[in-house]
């Protein structure tokens, strides 16, 4: 009889977002007259940009002529579209990132779960509390956990809670810990992270040979000058930092897929006989083995993102859903609640009022008006007693969820 990841039995039954989207469908089939407005998952909605669609028009004509067609891609992605990212997103910034160590890849979600594979399974792991759920659960699989407590911590994973009292980052911890995830701007909470405590976990992470997984994957949304959009503009991170990017935020590429993970080749790991071992090797071995790359059709809508053209519709794109932030951010205030974010993010994490557990408000906030948001105890622990709403969406329905919140919800 074949055996199973026993791993996967300590996870929750389902994933977040998932879970969310069952409860959401039974309540629409016992309320089909519900007219549901979802600012849950953070799913664009706005079309892709007429850049990125020319370019991947193009690119299908391409595929469509024996002189110009294309099988395999390189694993690692397209050098022309590699060397736009280093130029445009890293060394314009001062980072010195060239474009070999740059991967493409079809997600950050994937990405962040499939980075596990190049490491051992004796580190000690540090997440922050509330997190991206990707980033426990994949560990978990990987079997780099124990069983969950009644809170759903799992044991042998560090958590370093944020909540409102530590202004939503992170203390470093006093424990030694060799893996360490961080997102900026952040998912769940908003929050960004300035250049002194970004500089204060690379001088953690180069004195403790840790290696920081610096999810970056909102940086389009930085409005703040002196926010660092790379974890590469800080000094020494070359030697303790891996870095995951998206367009699925700024370019509306969730349905399309595209991202990118960044693996400077100065990033080494300890092998068991205690030789240091480059990570990009290992990176490359393992896309190489188990990936094929991103279709040259996405990676041409990829490319494009670069163009004149490009740049000023992503700015638009971004500029979009950061004015539905504000509105949201506004409404919310003067319906007497506490939020927090949605200024150089596309997520506003508020309290719940009258001390509502998250899923208690979750229950309520569809029930009363039909608004579906993401309960913050499904980002982990410290999460209870907050809630995420998302500003993906369209204006009309940002408006009109803001209109139902101020008649039926006002506190
Ligand atoms: C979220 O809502 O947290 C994100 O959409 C999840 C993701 O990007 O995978």
């Amino acid at each position: 009889m074949a055996t199973i990841n026993d791993n996967y039995l300590k996870l929750k039954a389902g994933y977040l977002f998932p879970e969310i989207a069952r409860r959401v469908n039974a309540f629409a089939q016992a309320n089909p007259d519900a007219s549901i407005i979802k600012l849950g998952i953070g799913d664009v909605t706005e079309p892709l940009p007429e850049a990125c669609r020319t370019a991947m028009i193009k690119a299908v004509e391409d595929m469509g002529d024996r002189a110009t067609f294309k099988g395999y891609g390189p694993e690692q992605g397209y050098s022309w579209l590699r060397e736009k990212i280093a130029s445009h997103d890293f060394q314009s910034r001062g980072c010195e990132i060239e474009p070999e160590e740059i991967f493409i890849s079809d997600g950050s979600k994937c990405d962040n779960g499939n980075i596990l594979d190049i490491f051992g399974d004796n580190n000690t792991i540090a997440v922050t509390d509330p997190v991206y759920p990707v980033y426990v659960d994949t560990n978990v699989m990987a079997g780099n956990t124990g069983a969950a407590n009644d809170a759903g911590e799992f044991e042998g994973l560090v958590y370093l809670p944020v909540t409102a009292e530590n202004d939503f980052t992170a203390e470093i911890p006093s424990q030694k810990v060799d893996l360490i995830y961080l997102c900026f701007p952040n998912n769940p909470t908003g929050a960004t992270a300035s250049k002194d405590y970004l500089k204060a976990w690379v001088d953690y992470a180069n004195s403790h040979g840790s290696i920081i997984l610096f999810d970056a994957a909102y940086e389009a949304f930085i409005t703040d000058p002196s926010v660092p959009h790379s974890i590469y503009e800080i000094e020494g991170a070359r030697n303790c930092a891996i870095e995951f990017r998206s367009f699925s935020k700024n370019a509306g590429f969730t349905g399309t897929r595209c991202a990118l993970s960044v693996v400077p080749k100065t990033l080494t790991g300890k092998a068991a006989d205690g030789s240091d071992v480059e990570l990009w090797k290992l990176w490359n071995r393992r896309q190489s083995t188990k990936f094929n790359g991103v279709s040259y059709i996405v990676q041409r809508g990829a490319e494009a993102v670069y163009s004149e053209a490009g740049q000023a519709q992503i700015k638009g794109l971004v500029s979009f859903y950061l004015e539905n932030a504000k509105i949201i951010r506004e409404q919310l205030t003067a319906a007497g609640l506490t939020v927090y974010g949605g200024v150089n993010a596309p997520y506003i994490w508020l309290k719940t009022p009258n001390e509502l557990s998250s899923w208690d408000f979750f229950d309520k906030l569809l029930q009363m008006t039909n608004i579906v948001g993401t309960p913050g105890s499904g980002f982990g622990a410290a999460g209870e007693g907050y809630f995420r709403i998302s500003a993906f969406n369209s204006r009309e329905n940002v408006n009109e969820a803001m209109k139902r919140i101020m008649e039926k919800l006002k506190v």
